[in-house]
């Protein structure tokens, strides 16, 4: 796999259109001591800020929920407070009625949100900070597939690599919206390839060969996946 590039965010000042097999991604820095009260987030959502003790846990909810409906509705042209969300077997939110077929995914790493958005098709999201990991060999002995754990063995670079890796499995598992409850040495990818390419997985709704996975760098010090079933696709970067 070759590395993965840092990318430069562009700042849109209008609304980017976007089009069939087109990806938005955006980064949204979230503050801590942020503007956001709790007024835009629906009933559900303002008891599940609720059950988050340490304040700025809860902040960073309720400043990623609005930032996220306050998104939603720029490409949907209704008001944040009247998106209706829900939750699928695994806890995966998506928009309820959904004429418009816009479907995005989102992750976070300590106070910087990701929100990845296509039309069409289930979309995957993963953002991992690279932080010193003392267990790291023991993770990957759970994350890897055999074969993913012989490459590991031999590499040079095994953190970035690792981190790489991890992206890679949980933009899928995000994608497909199982989460953890498929375990990622199930999933095997084939790391001679220049492009990522998935080569075993247990979920039988999606083909293998139709998926794209674009690995980047958000900043200096993260790696993150976009995971989608479909190809090819072209990714733009935003920034508000
Ligand atoms: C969903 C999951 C896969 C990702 O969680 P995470 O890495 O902690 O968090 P991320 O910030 O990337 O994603 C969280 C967001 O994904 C979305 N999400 C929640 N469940 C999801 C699911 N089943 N599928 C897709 N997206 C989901 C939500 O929007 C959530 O944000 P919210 O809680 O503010 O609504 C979770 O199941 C998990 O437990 N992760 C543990 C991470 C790990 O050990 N990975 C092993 C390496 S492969």
């Amino acid at each position: 796999m070759s590395a993965s590039p840092t990318i430069s965010w562009v700042v849109a000042t209008t609304l980017p259109q976007l089009t069939h097999q087109a990806v938005h991604i955006w980064s949204i820095p979230l503050a801590f001591d942020s503007q956001f009260d709790a007024s835009c987030l629906s009933s559900d959502e303002k008891k599940r800020a609720d059950t988050l003790i340490i304040p700025q846990k809860r902040q960073l909810f309720i400043a990623g929920r609005c930032c996220l409906r306050n998104l939603l509705s720029t490409y949907l042209d209704i008001a944040p407070k009247a998106i209706q969300l829900t939750y699928d077997l695994h806890g995966k939110p998506s928009l309820q009625s959904n004429q418009k077929r816009l479907y995005f995914n989102v992750s976070h790493s300590n106070n910087l949100m990701l929100v990845a958005l296509t039309l069409n098709h289930s979309i995957g999201i993963d953002i991992e900070l690279k932080r010193p990991l003392d267990d790291m060999n023991l993770i990957a002995r759970d994350i890897l597939s055999d074969n993913e754990r012989r490459v590991f063995q031999t590499k040079t670079n095994k953190h970035d690599w690792f981190f790489r890796i991890w992206t890679l499995k949980e933009s899928y598992l995000k994608a497909i919206g199982t989460g953890l409850s498929i375990s990622p040495d199930q999933i095997e990818f084939n790391l001679h390839a220049e492009i990522p390419e998935i080569i075993k997985t247990p979920d039988k709704q999606y083909t293998l060969s139709n998926w794209t996975f674009v690995p980047f760098r958000p900043t200096s010090e993260s790696l993150a996946t976009v995971a989608i079933p479909t190809s090819p696709i072209t990714v733009s970067y935003f920034k508000t």
